[in-house]
């Protein structure tokens, strides 16, 4: 018997099991991901089968799974038979490398064959949105309070002079637990200050916010200010010293290197199907 022969016998012995329980299901389609600021979910369209609770498991198999475990696929815990048609994958994707993703839907005992994402999934191409954050003059104080993202995002926060843009300051924020003081100002000129987010594991920024510019209100000594913060017990957080930062072509940000890659979600897209294809 020829090879293919042999082929054609064996798929048809073993399609009675294939068309008879698990052909009774469609498999879920319009598989896609949806990633921002490095929260990941995975997402498809129902499978409708009148009368019944359509229910969906998930699996995912990274790079280790595809090249060095027989190809196998892990189950995610938080989506074994689940009703919503989402399944929040974040914590499974915990390497930045390149991910399957597969969903499947059941009813009782019977299954569907396994809807698979089309292409890879790779964290490196959430998008990542502009921290919110909120800047005050508290007296001659300059602060700012940032959005809490998560233990993987870091700040870089830019501050200057009104008319001394050339000369503005920069600030690496690891914990938003409390504010964070900036500067001491002088009363008279407003205070600007911009941030954006940085992601170590993928080594990404984000765009900057938008520009919130203060002033030192009213004429209370810096002495006053200071004991009345003090005795009220503030947290206010001194981070690491600020470092001076001259915009001036290549010297540009020593500490913050971090602005100077902010790529768009697309881009990056582009740049890692370039790489690994
Ligand atoms: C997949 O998405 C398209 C466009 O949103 C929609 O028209 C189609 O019905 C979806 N497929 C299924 C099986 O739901
Ligand atoms: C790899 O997977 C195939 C098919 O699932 C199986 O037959 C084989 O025994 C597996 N090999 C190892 C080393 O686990
Ligand atoms: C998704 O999971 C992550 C990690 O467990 C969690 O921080 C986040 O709040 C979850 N998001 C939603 C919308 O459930
Ligand atoms: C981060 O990316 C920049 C350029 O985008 C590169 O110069 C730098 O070496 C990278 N850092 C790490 C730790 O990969």
């Amino acid at each position: 018997m020829s090879l293919k022969l042999v082929c054609f016998f064996l798929c048809t012995l073993t399609a009675p099991d294939r068309t008879g329980e698990d052909a009774l299901l469609p498999a879920p389609q319009n598989i896609s991901i949806l990633s921002t600021n490095m929260k990941h979910f995975l997402t498809w369209s129902p499978v409708i089968i009148q009368g019944e609770i359509v229910r969906y498991s998930v699996e995912f198999q990274g790079e280790y799974e595809r090249e060095y475990a027989n190809e196998s696929w892990i189950p995610t815990c938080e989506c074994s038979l689940i009703t919503a048609t989402v399944c929040n994958i974040t914590e499974d994707i915990s390497a930045t490398v390149a991910y399957n993703l597969r969903v499947r839907a059941v009813v009782g005992a019977r299954r569907s064959e396994w809807g698979t994402l089309k292409g890879f999934f790779n964290r490196i191409t959430t998008s990542l949105t502009p921290p919110l954050m909120k800047v005050t003059a508290d007296g001659y104080h300059l602060l700012v309070e940032l959005e809490d993202m998560g233990p993987a995002f870091q700040f870089c926060v830019l501050y200057w002079k009104e008319g001394q843009e050339s000369r503005m300051q920069q600030k690496v924020v690891k914990d938003v637990s409390s504010v964070v003081h900036l500067d001491t100002m002088e009363a008279g000129p407003d205070y600007c200050v911009k941030a954006q987010t940085y992601v170590e594991a993928i080594n990404r920024s984000s765009d900057f916010s938008q520009t919130q510019c203060v002033r030192v209100q009213g004429g209370t000594s810096m002495w006053l200010v200071t004991a009345l913060i003090s005795s009220a017990g503030f947290a206010v957080k001194v981070s690491e010293p600020p470092t001076q930062l001259i915009l001036r072509g290549s010297e540009e940000a020593e500490r913050c290197d971090l602005m100077v890659h902010v790529v768009p979600s697309e881009e990056v897209l582009r740049l890692w199907i370039q790489e690994t294809l």
